[in-house]
């Protein structure tokens, strides 16, 4: 990964190394942003680009936002630590959603988030080191009838029980092995 930019007064040079780190696209929209009146109030539809872009925001790219947007880099991380949506971590290959609404809660929804919590050996809002899962929790996936319920990226299990998640997780290990070992 690479290092935020140092700090010099040469904005030509900082610019530069800004606009290498994004794409041009949000660069683009940074500049048409500065022409308004309230600039800062673009700061979250800046950083909701830049996060649907990498999946995260990383912090040279919120170093170049601040530069770019004119900014004050604190303010960039303060807004990206404040919302519960921006992510400062990468995410990994696949993103496991575990309901803990309140059919999925009454059906053990907390076993269940236990099991994968110890499978995995991280917590919601983490990444396995192999960058394979993300844990995620949600409010209600709209299939209560299926109570408890996971989400593996776009497809919905349910009910799952502690032992049916371990099997999920593996089918998506071997799934990643059989890949790996194609290419
Ligand atoms: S509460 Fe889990 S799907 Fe509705």
């Amino acid at each position: 990964m690479s290092q935020v930019p140092a700090s010099t007064d040469n904005w030509a040079e900082v610019k530069a190394s800004c606009v290498e780190v994004l794409p041009e696209a949000i660069v683009a929209f940074i500049e048409e942003g500065k022409r308004l009146e309230h600039s800062e109030s673009q700061l979250i539809a800046i950083l909701h680009k830049v996060q649907a872009h990498f999946g995260y925001l990383a912090k040279e790219q919120m170093f170049a936002v601040a530069q770019l947007a004119g900014i004050p880099y604190a303010k960039v991380t303060g807004v990206a630590t404040f919302y519960h949506y921006f992510r400062l971590t990468p995410r990994g290959k696949h993103i496991i959603n575990v309901c803990l609404g309140t059919a999925c809660y009454v059906k053990g929804a907390d076993k269940l988030s236990q099991r994968m919590m110890d499978e995995l050996g991280i917590q919601f809002g983490e990444t396995t080191k192999d960058q394979m899962f993300s844990l995620e929790s949600t409010r209600c996936l709209g299939t209560c009838g299926l109570a408890p319920v996971i989400m593996v990226d776009e497809q919905v299990f349910g009910p799952v029980s502690p032992q049916e998640a371990s099997l999920i997780l593996e089918k998506y290990l071997k799934k990643g092995k059989a890949k790996a070992e194609v290419k």
